[in-house]
């Protein structure tokens, strides 16, 4: 097909730019001479209408309500496979066949216990920290425990820091959480699998015998699945650019983590539950959507809207599933919280004002409710998030730096500041 072109007039000349198409999605405008063209930036503050690069990890259709990693649906993903063959798929761009999956499989098992001095670092946080604060902490120490896989331009060393970081994350986080309620750190088995692994090593005593629940366990591998990847969210672009200067991994992944846990993102899990909390019953749900749409109220309903998803975030339908899956396996029949949200979903998928905004429930709607269930506090469904979107901060990450064009991030501004002044001594100041 002939190049297509885009027009552009500034500053009483015209400038034509190449428009590149994907494999799918929206095309783009390549603008990169612009500014030596025209002397003009273009101005985008949220990067609503910006493409940050070029990627083949994962494709989301707003309208649609698609997500795909590697072209696979995230449906069939869930349903079919587990969270090591997607981490195996988002990182390596194929389903692995038997022989990689068990080698994948085996590769993580072996790395999921961190040094043994790197637990004297909890102790240096109070009992009452967040636990998002310490995952941020922690994680960006690695780097100062595991210097032999920091030199990015080795793929060998950018091979074993990509399997550090997603094998020891559940033990980071398992240990955050045993910290935060005063038990010993359990450590990880090579006998459990990933999901599993992780249940034993939050609710593991040394005083008995713990049995992982299978079904809880599958549940909460789907959940690690649903959370993996998701295009260039905030937290992605964060450790893209941190990676774009050259830091290292574990340093790169901290600052993902840092992005993540705003309640306008990856804290929203836990914003959403406080705020089922705060509405409590199915009565007082109009005023909290009142509130919702006064705009001299700064209250969001959590875990609705999506910069991307005009449409209902496909993650969130399996989460719902999910989410009925665990009460029913554990018994529990009547969640007030889950009326709530049920109740809430449906009064705001009719109301004009969130059907005119496409405001639909996204991932974090449903989240809180599962992960209470299977036990975890709410300051702790942050970390979970954090825990499954490292391999998709790693995979981007990994495709940044092996990308031959690749520069370091440096946007420009809209400056309305003062004009050059001369300074003023003290003494004549107002
Ligand atoms: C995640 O980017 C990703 O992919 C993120 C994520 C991932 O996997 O990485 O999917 C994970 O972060 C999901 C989103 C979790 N956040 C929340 O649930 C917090 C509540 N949602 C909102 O804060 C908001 O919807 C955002 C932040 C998610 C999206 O923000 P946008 O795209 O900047 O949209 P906006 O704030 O400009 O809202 C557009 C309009 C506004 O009204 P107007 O100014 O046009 O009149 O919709 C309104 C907003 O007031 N609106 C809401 C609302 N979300 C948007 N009104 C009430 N409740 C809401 N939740």
């Amino acid at each position: 097909m002939a190049e297509q072109k885009a027009d552009f007039q500034a500053g009483g000349k015209n400038h034509t730019y190449e428009i590149k198409d994907g494999t799918i999605g929206p095309s783009v405008v390549d603008i990169s001479s612009l500014y030596k063209d025209s002397g003009m930036f273009t101005y985008d503050p949220g990067f609503t209408s910006t493409a940050s690069c070029e990627s083949k990890i994962t494709y989301i259709d707003g309208d649609e309500g698609t997500l795909l990693y590697r072209g696979y649906p995230i449906e069939q993903l869930a349903d079919h496979g587990d969270f090591l063959e997607s981490c195996y798929l988002l990182l390596y761009g194929e389903l692995p066949n038997k022989m990689e999956k068990d080698d994948f499989v085996n590769r993580v098992t072996y790395h999921t216990m961190i040094h043994e001095q790197m637990s004297k670092f909890f102790s240096g946080f109070r009992r009452d920290a967040h636990p998002m604060a310490v995952m941020v902490g922690v994680v960006g120490a690695l780097s100062a425990f595991y210097h032999d896989s920091t030199d990015i331009a080795d793929p060998h060393q950018r091979m074993i820091a990509s399997l550090r970081m997603i094998a020891k994350m559940p033990t980071i986080a398992a240990m955050a959480y045993k910290y935060h309620i005063g038990q010993p750190f359990v450590y990880p088995r090579n006998d459990l699998d990933y999901a599993a692994n992780f249940l034993h090593m939050c609710f593991a005593v040394p005083c008995e015998d713990y049995k992982v629940n299978p079904v809880l366990a599958r549940a909460m591998d789907r959940i690690f699945i649903l959370h993996a990847d998701h295009e260039q969210n905030a937290s992605t672009s964060t450790v893209r650019l941190a990676g774009s200067s050259g830091a290292n991994p574990f340093a790169c992944i901290a600052a993902g983590i840092a992005c993540l846990w705003g309640p306008a993102h990856g804290g929203a899990n836990e914003a959403a539950l406080n705020m089922l909390s705060e509405i409590g019953s199915v009565d007082r749900i109009p005023e909290y959507i009142a509130r919702a749409k006064d705009k001299n109220d700064p209250f969001r309903l959590m875990g609705f809207g999506h910069r991307v998803y005009k449409n209902y975030d496909p993650r969130a339908r399996i989460m719902q599933k999910t989410t009925h899956e665990v009460l029913g396996e554990l018994g529990i029949k009547d969640d007030p919280l889950l009326d709530v949200a049920m109740e809430l979903e449906k009064i705001a998928l009719n109301d004009e004002y969130f059907v005119q905004k496409k405001l639909y429930p996204n991932i974090d709607f449903y989240s809180g409710i599962t992960l209470r269930a299977l036990g975890f506090p709410t300051n702790m469904f942050t970390v979970l998030f954090a825990l499954a979107r490292t391999v998709g901060w790693i995979a981007q990450w990994k495709e940044m730096v092996e990308d031959p064009s690749q520069r370091i991030g440096r946007p420009r501004q809209l400056y309305t500041g003062y004009p050059q002044r001369d300074y003023v001594p003290i003494t004549q100041r107002r």
